[in-house]
């Protein structure tokens, strides 16, 4: 699918989400953008998809928006379906028919993670969840929809517009001598402004198709995610009173309604080619954020 010289006119939804935030500031630096939040635009109406989408001319869509909750997806089938693979299936086919690209943001949680090893995007998919099922769901309703659409699948996002694990867990370790993290899961931890610059790239290259997995580079358990965010807090002086975090299992999670893969680190070479950028490894990125949000806190 050819595409027009830069400024696009481009389309962003979850703008209120930590991905879709990060993106829309990018983007709108360099593009034409509308950016919709959940208020702008309910996905679990389907007349509002047809007529939004209706109402613009535009060449691209970054999907962004999704139910992310995981346990809430799990009491809530009906609303996730509806949001995660419905909404997603009816968008794909307004870009199709208009001749516009699709880049559609999907999850780690659709590989099969009983092995250890870093998947790559060809590894198959075995969701273990309602969240995981309805995402595999609109990946298959994208990919059929064009063969030029693209989906791009995200883990362990954390970022400045929304608080994730690093900020949860630096806030615990302010407030308690003892913190714990799950020490067996494992996956990708990637800052929102490096994953939109990549999405940016990839928007960019025609030859990007199919699947991508979208992740800063390497993968860690929990509780690696969580010490390194400690160690470079405290590197930049946050107050700390616990310095060591100790481990936890999954199955120590009475909370965890729904059930995760294990092994869900990405392989990002095939990100790395397709949008020539080096991929950053995930502690440098960390680094950044946490130097550049927590820096002379
Ligand atoms: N966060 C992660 O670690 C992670 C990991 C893997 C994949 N992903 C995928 O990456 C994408 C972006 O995730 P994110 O981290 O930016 O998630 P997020 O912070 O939860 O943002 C998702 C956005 O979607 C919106 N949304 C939910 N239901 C909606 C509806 N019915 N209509 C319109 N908007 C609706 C949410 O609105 P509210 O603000 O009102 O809730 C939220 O702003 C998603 O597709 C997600 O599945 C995320």
């Amino acid at each position: 699918m050819p595409l027009p010289i830069p400024p696009l006119r481009l389309i962003v939804t979850g703008t209120g989400g930590r991905l879709g935030a990060a993106l829309a500031r990018e983007l709108r630096q360099r593009h034409r953008l509308v950016a919709w939040d959940r208020k702008a635009l309910d996905l679990s109406v389907p007349a509002q998809i047809a007529d939004h989408f209706g109402a613009l001319a535009f060449d691209a869509v970054i999907h962004c928006a999704a139910l992310t909750n995981l346990d809430y997806c799990q009491q809530h089938p009906r609303q996730a379906r509806a949001v995660n693979a419905d909404a997603p299936a009816h968008i794909a086919a307004l870009c199709a028919s208009r001749g516009a690209r699709l880049i559609h943001l999907s999850t780690d949680y659709v590989y099969d993670g009983s092995t250890p090893g870093l998947r790559r995007e060809s590894d198959p998919s075995l969701p273990l969840s309602v969240y995981a099922r309805t995402k595999a769901d609109a990946e298959q309703a994208v990919l059929a929809a064009h063969p030029d659409f693209l989906v791009a699948r995200a883990s362990w996002i954390y970022g400045p517009d929304r608080p994730s694990f690093p900020d949860s867990i630096i806030e615990r370790a302010q407030q308690s001598a003892q913190c714990r993290a799950i020490s067996d899961k494992w996956s990708s931890p990637s800052y929102s402004r490096d994953l939109a610059l990549l999405l940016e790239a990839l928007l960019l290259n025609p030859q990007a198709r199919g699947i991508v997995n979208l992740c800063n580079a390497g993968s860690c358990s929990w509780l690696e995610y969580g010490q390194a965010a400690l160690d470079l807090a405290y590197q930049v002086g946050v107050p700390l009173r616990c310095r060591t975090l100790s481990p936890q299992s999954c199955a120590e999670m009475p909370g965890f309604l729904a059930e995760r893969p294990r092994h869900t680190g990405m392989d990002s070479s095939r990100l790395a080619s397709l949008t020539g950028l080096a991929v950053r490894p995930w502690r440098e990125a960390l680094a950044d954020y946490i130097g550049t949000f927590y820096g002379r806190a």
